[in-house]
């Protein structure tokens, strides 16, 4: 089948080479032309592991191609996907107006019959305005055209987005069309093997499904954050509350970790975005403005803990920090807890040197430029450093030489915002240890 994806980022990259995989034909354009001209030297823009492979072989079959040119994207694809970004707004509501750019140039181009699939995350009711927007083009033009505006939520998880994309838990198609559900059904065919997994229902309530999953997912987290600080002040400790909890099958063990905040580039702008929708709707969401609000204060824990460790005074102190990216496997730092607290850090005078496997480059060209120093190994963060402080759980953090660790800083103490280490094996080795929620 041929398939055009509007936006080669995290969502419209990922799609294109899953699709070309299988042996659709698929255009993939963007109008960031330097990432389009890296692309096409095959290069990949982003860090997301198993996607590179995916991306040659698509290259090299012929049947996945970069452009920037909207005549041809739109004259390929009986999909064209839209898969651009939806960034907040200053209200916190999603902004669309990539989402419309995209309808309106579908809407100049157009020869023949297309369905356009939203696959960016959308408030409920943007499937009509983009309907909308290809429509008043198409008068515009004196031209008769028929289409489709389909919502097709992308549930991938980054660092797992390859994965999730070929072996999808479900595919959520909202239409009333049954043969566009239809046509979707085989363009989605060969992740849909072993039992159905397809999805399909009216749009608006697509839309919504999309807010809904992350916003339940954000709940637990900053529940268990919440929790944490509770059992911190208590005198209990959150791990052994979690296994606790998580062992009755109706909570479950999955997403309840406490730690310094969840960021990324879905959870803080889509529980904002939804809570905007619920406001237009003259129905405040108070618990969604709960969840964010106790994600904001969460991010300042570390900074707090560390700020008080050293009594308030962190001028001429030196820390060393393990992790930039929002979570593992992904140099994506949108929202991310390490540049809330390098801020409050550099803020209160200290220096930071900070490493990462896969976020530096990003850290330093779109987050903190040379106010932070950056160094190649983990190791060589803490020379000379007054703490160690763990941000983002990567594997390779995960078993460190402790003994090395000692040796390296100025005074043994590790700020754990991921709750990876055991403080009995700390103590014992001499370090004091804070972590979350104990
Ligand atoms: N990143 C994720 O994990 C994830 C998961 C599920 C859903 N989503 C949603 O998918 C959407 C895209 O997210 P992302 O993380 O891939 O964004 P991204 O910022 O990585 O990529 C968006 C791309 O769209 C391009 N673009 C903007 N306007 C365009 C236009 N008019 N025509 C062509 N290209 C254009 C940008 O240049 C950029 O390359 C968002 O709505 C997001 O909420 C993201």
């Amino acid at each position: 089948m041929k398939v055009t994806i509007f936006g080669s980022g995290y969502v419209g990259l990922v799609t294109g080479a899953c699709l070309a995989e299988t042996g659709n034909h698929v255009v993939c354009v963007d109008i960031d032309a330097d990432k389009i001209e890296r692309l096409n030297a095959g290069e990949i823009p982003i860090y997301e592991p198993g996607l590179e492979s995916v991306v040659q072989r698509g290259r090299e079959s012929g049947r996945l191609k970069f452009t920037t040119d909207i005549q041809e994207a739109v004259s390929h694809g009986l999909f064209q996907f839209i898969a651009v970004g939806t960034p907040p707004d200053e209200d916190g509501s999603a902004d669309l107006s990539h989402v419309l750019a995209v309808a309106k140039s579908i809407g100049e181009t157009m020869t023949d019959y297309r369905i356009v699939v939203d696959k960016s995350t959308v408030p409920v009711g943007t499937a009509s305005l983009v309907q909308k927007e290809i429509q008043a083009a198409l008068e515009k033009r004196g031209t008769e055209l028929e289409f489709d505006v389909v919502s097709n939520p992308e549930f991938l998880k980054e660092g797992a987005a390859v994965d999730d994309f070929m072996k999808p838990d479900r595919v959520v198609i909202g239409t009333d069309n049954p043969r566009t559900a239809e046509l979707l059904r085989s363009l989605y065919e060969p992740y849909n093997r072993n039992h159905d997994r397809l999805i399909v229902m009216d749009v608006r309530s697509a839309e919504l499904t999309k807010y809904a999953a992350n916003a339940m997912l954000a709940t637990k987290i900053s529940f268990m954050n919440e929790l944490a600080n509770l059992a911190e002040r208590m005198g209990a400790d959150i791990d052994q509350v979690r296994i606790g909890i998580g062992s009755d099958p109706r909570i479950g063990y999955h997403f309840i970790y406490p730690g310094c905040g969840y960021g990324g580039s879905c959870f803080p702008k889509d529980v904002k975005a939804l809570a905007a929708s619920a406001d237009q709707q003259g129905f405040p969401a108070t618990l969604l403005k709960a969840v964010e609000q106790v994600n904001q204060r969460q991010k300042q824990v570390l900074a707090n803990k560390i700020s008080s460790y050293f009594d308030g005074d962190l001028q001429d102190k030196t820390v060393a920090l393990w992790g930039l990216a929002f979570k593992p496997n992904t140099d994506d730092m949108r929202e991310a807890p390490a540049v809330v607290l390098m801020e409050a850090l550099l803020e209160a005078g200290a220096t930071v040197c900070a490493f990462d496997p896969e976020a530096i480059e990003e850290c330093k060209k779109n987050h903190m430029g040379d106010r932070v120093d950056y160094v190649d190994a983990p190791m060589d963060a803490l020379k000379g450093a007054d703490a160690l402080i763990l941000v983002t759980e990567w594997n390779e953090f995960r078993r460190p030489d402790f003994d090395r660790i000692k040796a390296s800083l100025k005074q043994p103490v590790v700020f754990d915002g991921r709750n990876i280490y055991s403080r009995k094996t700390l103590e014992k080795l001499g370090f004091d240890y804070y972590a979350i929620g104990m």
